[in-house]
């Protein structure tokens, strides 16, 4: 397939070295338009959005450097290549600090200009392709299952898709219920092994005695009950993908094996000498801080750097509520389907409620909570934010007066009232809805708390209460 001709202006005052270059350019497949001035080229480029402006610095009037400065200025995207004459190299660099691509000195031969002009092409092809890359990639809210729009998940939505087109071993942080696992299966499912085993194992989940035997197979009569010869994890995940879950609870003898696995992809099977080759790519992930471990003394430096060739962290949710819209919707989506019902919503001030919160147990808590509204909601489609379990009223332990502040900005009164009513819940659960010894805990008087209570529930606590 032809592409179409790129179209070009030249510009130089000197009239028989413009029309040889603008011919020779012809030849090669440009449609070339000339301009024997700075004036003309500033007129021309006003009706035409030329693909490539070569200019000649050294004008009568208007000069190259406001010729360029009017191409860039409408057309961000043109390739401009400057001429200049011997002995001005600082007049061509300031041209590209001014945004030319490239520039060439007089006298040349043409088919320098052609090589100019060809790599500066490739460049700025280059360039608007990678943009264009990263445009579709931002537009993506998620990666296998794994949801998000905040800017660092779509960052990090990123990396995966390099770290997946990649053979290397991944170390994934990130605190309890971040997306850590899920995050490990986005790598593999978009990796060349994806037709192969994404096998996990949970390193603390199994006895420090059973683990080697584990991951590494064993043959019969290794060890009491070894009465078989069995293969281990790496082994069933040749040629795929191994998930080393809490790999920060590994014991240090375990940890020399794993090192040796991964350095030189070789195992050896417990109770045998014999050698087998393995070709699995290690995604091994922690919510200890390893670096901080290996300071201590805890974790092998070298079995880090190891793992480590290519991190991946994912933030806790408290410092990406933009992602908690998104997350809410998505489980309110996927549990109203599991249970046959239509898609909920929450409401907003239960949106609110929800962002507001510091989610310790990061987003599988947010799950659980959504879960739970739902069931609260008795089939509404409208989850309300009474349905919410109290737990989302808990201030965080360690920043109990820090409030979120989003970049829109808040509703004042309302984010006020919201913890008013939820120090006044609190109370009350802690007093089992006794008022007046719920009111000593907040020193107000008991018809103050009444009062806030209506108003903040519209009455419906009071009513409530009645029953
Ligand atoms: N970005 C996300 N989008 C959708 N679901 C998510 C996301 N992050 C986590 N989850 C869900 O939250 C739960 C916890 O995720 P996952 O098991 O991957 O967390 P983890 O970091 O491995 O936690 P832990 O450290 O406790 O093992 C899962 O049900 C997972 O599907
Ligand atoms: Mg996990």
């Amino acid at each position: 397939m032809s592409e179409p001709p790129k179209h070009l202006l030249i510009v130089d005052d000197e009239k028989a070295l413009r029309e040889v270059v603008a011919e020779r350019l012809s030849d090669h497949g440009f449609a070339v338009e000339q301009a024997a001035s700075g004036e003309e080229a500033i007129a021309r480029l006003a009706d035409f959005a030329f693909d490539v402006l070569i200019t000649d610095l050294r004008l009568p009037g208007i000069d190259g450097r406001q010729v360029i400065d009017a191409a860039l200025g409408r057309y961000p995207d043109i390739v401009a290549i400057v001429i200049t004459g011997y002995g001005t190299v600082k007049d061509a660099v300031d041209a590209i600090k001014q945004g030319a691509a490239d520039f060439i000195t007089k006298p040349f031969q043409f088919d320098a200009l052609l090589h100019v002009l060809g790599s500066a092409m490739e460049q700025r092809r280059l360039k608007s392709e990678n943009a264009y890359l990263r445009s579709q990639l931002q537009e993506r809210y998620r990666i296998d299952g794994l949801v998000g729009r905040s800017a660092v998940m779509r960052d990090l939505f990123q990396l995966l898709e390099i770290v997946a087109a990649t053979s290397s071993t991944v170390l994934i942080t990130g605190e309890t219920g971040t997306g850590k696992e899920l995050a490990a299966k986005a790598i593999h499912h978009n990796s060349a092994r994806k037709s192969q085993r994404f096998l996990a194992i949970n390193c603390s989940a199994i006895p420090e005695t059973l683990l080697e035997g584990e991951l590494f197979g064993h043959v019969r009569g290794a060890f009491t009950g070894a009465v078989a010869t069995r293969q281990g994890r790496f082994e069933q995940a040749h040629k795929g993908t191994l998930f080393l879950d809490e790999v920060a609870t590994m014991s240090p003898a375990l940890q020399a094996k794993l090192l040796r696995v991964i350095q030189e992809r070789e195992i050896e099977r417990v109770g045998d000498s014999h050698t087998i080759k393995i070709d699995v790519r290690v995604i091994a992930a922690t919510h200890s801080d390893l670096a901080r471990m290996v300071a201590e003394g805890t974790f092998r430096e070298d079995l880090y750097y190891r793992l480590n060739v290519i991190p991946v962290k994912l933030p806790p949710l408290r410092e990406r509520r933009d992602d908690i819209p998104v997350l809410v919707q998505h489980f309110l989506q996927k549990l109203s389907a599991d249970l046959g019902r239509g898609p909920a919503t929450m409401s907003q001030e239960g949106m609110r409620r929800l962002m507001a919160y510091h989610w310790p147990g990061n987003v599988r808590q947010l799950e659980n909570v959504v879960e739970r509204s739902i069931a609260f909601s008795h089939g509404r489609p409208h989850v309300e934010v009474q349905d919410l379990s109290s737990e989302v009223y808990s201030p965080a332990p360690d920043a109990p007066t820090e409030p979120a502040f989003p970049d829109e900005g808040i509703d004042f009164e309302q984010y006020v009232s919201n913890i008013e009513l939820s120090l006044i819940k609190k109370s009350l659960e802690r007093t089992k809805g006794n008022k007046r010894q719920a009111a000593k805990l907040l020193n107000l008087k008991r018809t103050t708390l009444i009062e806030k209570l209506k108003r903040l529930n519209g009455g419906s606590e009071a009513d409530r209460s009645h029953h």
